[in-house]
């Protein structure tokens, strides 16, 4: 049982920035990664599309086994997190409330901006939980959804990617926030470019850390922590051609990757 990897998802290689932080807090656990590369992204889809690929991202990796779920994917997490733990018993991480209490944390001007795919800004779901947390913060939301493709293609720090930043990101220097949500798990990989743009009074949220902070309370509380004394595996399936994903995590996770795997679990 607790051998079992723990499965993560993400439409692409956005999911990995938490990967990293999985592996590098808990060595020793298995995982499994799916990138619904052959759909992204997501976050320019409606919400009834959203919640049909993210129910069947799960139901693929409970057939891996997997003993606990992350949703990598701040789109998934605001549109389907419902319905995902409605319809599976399975222990489900998100990755919107932990960047979430982050942000509120680390605000001192209770200003905070948030970024991200339009159909996460749409939901408000970033707004809902930082005004929960402290109603007395201002919240500043904007889509920014170029970054994900920019991402997808390695374009971390190239000279369209710095034009693009500097127009999305120009609202939020005007409007004196010192706090800006990363709200979206492919926009870590473009962080040096926005904090460039932002300036260095701003602090960055990337939930990455706290996410797995989740992870090891939920791990702890259901008695699932590997025992393992070996490396953990990790194994990665993409539903299109690998060999995007494969140049962009390899860059990312500083690791090279064996084990991956093309499949296609839709009707
Ligand atoms: N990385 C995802 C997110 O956190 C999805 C981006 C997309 O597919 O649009 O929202």
């Amino acid at each position: 049982m607790v051998n079992r990897p723990i499965g993560v998802f993400d439409s692409g290689v956005g999911g990995l920035t938490v990967v990293k932080e999985l592996i590098r807090q808990l060595p020793l656990e298995n995982i499994v990664y799916l990138g619904d590369t052959a759909r992204v992204p997501y976050g320019t889809k409606s919400k009834s599309t959203i919640v049909r690929f993210t129910l069947e991202n799960i139901l693929f990796l409970l057939k891996q086994n997997v003993k606990l779920i992350v949703i990598a994917c701040n789109t998934s997490s605001s549109m389907a997190l419902e319905e995902a733990r409605n319809y599976f018993k399975i222990p489900i991480v998100d990755v919107v409330l932990p960047g979430a209490k982050e942000a509120v944390y680390a605000t001192k001007n209770k200003r905070i901006g948030v970024i991200g795919t339009p159909a996460t800004i749409k939901s408000r779901a970033y707004e809902r939980e930082i005004k929960r947390l402290n109603s007395s913060i201002k919240v500043i939301s904007k889509p920014t959804p170029l970054f994900v493709p920019l991402v997808e293609e390695g374009l971390f720090y190239s000279a369209i990617s710095l034009k693009i930043s500097r127009m999305y990101l120009k609202d939020f220097k005007e409007a004196d926030i010192d706090t800006l949500v990363l709200g979206c798990t492919h926009y870590p990989l473009l962080k040096p470019l926005i904090q460039r743009v932002m300036g260095k009074n701003v602090t960055l949220i990337d939930s990455a850390e706290q996410v797995v902070y989740e992870v090891k309370e939920l791990l702890k509380k259901e008695k699932l922590f590997n025992r393992s004394k070996k490396k953990g595996k990790h194994k990665f399936f993409v539903t299109d051609a690998p060999e995007n994903f494969l140049k962009v995590a390899q860059h990312f996770l500083k690791e090279p990757i064996k084990n991956i795997k093309m499949v296609n679990y839709g009707l």
